[in-house]
C-alpha cells in the first residue's frame, strides 16, 4: 500500500535490481513489452513533444515529458559517450510519475536499469511485427551498457536464440559472454562487422560515438534484413549509412523527435516513414514480404519511459519494494508553510 499523499515512493538502484531480480528478467520485459504495446495503442491519447534536449561538448542532457490526462511522467537522462573511459555509464536517468489531478509526484525511481529495459523491450515490439517470421540469429553491433538487454528481450519477445557479438572493444563482448550464459544462447564473438553480419536475420545497432558513424555501410545489408538501429539517437550522432535508408521501410516512435535526432536526420525533411504506434494499432503494415528490409530507426521516446513508471509503480504497490521519500511540504494547514518551518526551529537545535 503507497502511504500519506507528502510521502513519495522511490524506487533506488538496489530495490530496482531486487525488484527486476525477484520478477524474473525475462519476464519484467514481456510484462513491460504488453504496457508499452498498450500505451503505443493509445498514442493519440497522450500529449507528445520532442524531447526538450541540451547539447554540449561531451554529450547531451535531455527532459522528456508526457501526459495521458491522468498521469503525468518524465524523465532525465544523459548521453555521454566519452564517460566509460573514466568508469562512468554512458547513459544514466531517473524518472518520475505524478497525479494530473493534484500535481503530485506519486513515484521517484532510477531509471538508467529501467532505461535499459524499456529500450530493448520496445525493440523487440518494434521487431515482432517488423522481423522476417520465425528469426532466430541476431548480430549485435557495440557491446556495451545496452547489449545484454537486447539480447534477452529479442530470446523473451521473439525466440532469437544466436547472437553474432561485435564490438570494437573485445573486452565488452567477452563480457556479454559472460554475463549471458545462463540464458540459453549460442554466441559467436565475431573480428568484424562482416563477420558478424553472416547468416544475421536481424542487425542490432547499439554503438555509442558522438558523430555521424557509418557502423553499416550498403553492401552489409542484404534483403529481407530487420535493421534494429539504437544507437544513432542525437543531432549528428547516426550508424547507418544514407544508403541503406533509402532501400529500408523505415518505422519511428514520434516523427519530429526522430527527424531531428535518428537515422533519419540524414534525409529530407519529408522523407515518408511509418509510425510504428499504428503498426501496433492495425492501422499501417509492419513487415509485408521476404525481401523486405524494415528499419525501426529507435532514438527513444517518453510514451515508453511512461510505460516503464507505470508498470513499476504497478510492482512495487505488489512487492513493497521502495522507500517513503519526505519529498513534498504538505503542512496540515495548507497556506501554513512558514509556520512549519518554524515549528521544525523548535524541534531542531540551532548550531553553537
Ligand atoms: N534508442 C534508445 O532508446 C536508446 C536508449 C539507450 C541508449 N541509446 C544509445 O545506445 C548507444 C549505446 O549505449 P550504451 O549504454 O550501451 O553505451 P556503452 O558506451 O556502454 O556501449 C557502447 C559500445 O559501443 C562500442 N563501439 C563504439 N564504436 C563502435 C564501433 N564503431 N563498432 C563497434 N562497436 C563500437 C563501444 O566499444 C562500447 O562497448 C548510445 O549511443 C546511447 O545513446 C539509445
Amino acid at each position: 500500500m503507497i502511504p500519506k499523499l507528502n510521502i513519495v515512493p522511490f524506487v533506488s538502484v538496489d530495490h530496482m535490481m531486487k525488484l527486476v531480480l525477484a520478477i524474473g528478467v525475462e519476464r519484467f520485459l514481456v510484462e513491460l513489452s504488453e504496457y508499452i504495446e498498450s500505451d503505443f495503442r493509445r498514442w493519440e491519447s497522450f500529449d507528445k513533444t520532442p524531447r526538450v534536449a541540451s547539447h554540449s561538448r561531451e554529450g547531451v542532457i535531455e527532459l522528456m515529458p508526457t501526459s495521458d490526462g491522468e498521469v503525468y511522467g518524465f524523465k532525465y537522462v544523459n548521453g555521454h559517450p566519452k564517460n566509460t573511459r573514466e568508469g562512468r555509464q554512458t547513459v544514466t536517468a531517473f524518472g518520475v510519475l505524478a497525479d494530473v489531478g493534484t500535481g503530485y509526484p506519486v513515484l521517484l525511481t532510477e531509471m538508467t536499469i529501467l532505461t535499459a529495459l524499456r529500450t530493448a523491450a520496445t525493440s523487440a515490439v518494434a521487431a515482432k511485427y517488423l522481423a522476417p517470421k520465425n528469426a532466430r540469429t541476431m548480430a549485435v553491433i557495440g557491446n556495451g551498457a545496452q547489449a545484454e538487454f537486447q539480447a534477452v528481450a529479442f530470446k523473451a519477445l521473439l525466440g532469437v536464440d544466436k547472437l553474432r557479438l561485435y564490438d570494437i572493444d573485445r573486452s565488452a563482448s567477452t563480457k556479454c559472454v559472460r554475463n549471458l550464459a545462463g540464458y540459453g544462447f549460442d554466441i559467436t564473438v565475431c573480428g568484424s562487422i562482416e563477420e558478424a553480419m553472416v547468416g544475421a536475420e536481424i542487425v542490432t545497432t547499439v554503438t555509442a560515438d558522438k558523430q555521424n558513424a557509418t557502423i553499416l555501410t550498403d553492401n552489409m545489408v542484404g534483403s529481407g534484413l530487420h535493421i534494429n538501429a539504437i544507437g544513432g539517437d542525437c543531432p549528428g550522432k547516426t550508424e547507418l549509412h544514407a544508403d541503406i535508408l533509402k532501400r529500408s521501410d523505415i518505422f519511428v516512435e514520434y516523427p519530429p523527435q526522430t527527424r531531428i535526432e535518428g537515422e533519419i536526420q540524414q534525409l529530407a525533411p519529408d522523407y515518408p516513414v511509418k509510425e510504428l504506434w499504428r503498426v501496433i494499432a492495425g492501422q499501417e503494415t509492419g513487415r509485408t514480404n521476404e525481401r523486405q528490409i524494415t528499419l525501426f530507426d529507435s532514438v527513444g521516446f517518453a510514451i515508453e519511459d511512461f510505460s516503464a513508471l507505470r508498470y513499476v509503480k504497478k510492482q512495487i504497490e505488489q512487492t513493497g519494494l521502495y522507500e517513503e521519500l519526505d519529498l513534498l511540504a504538505d503542512p496540515d494547514e495548507p497556506r501554513d508553510l512558514f509556520g512549519m518551518l518554524l515549528r521544525a526551529a523548535v524541534a531542531t537545535p540551532t548550531a553553537a
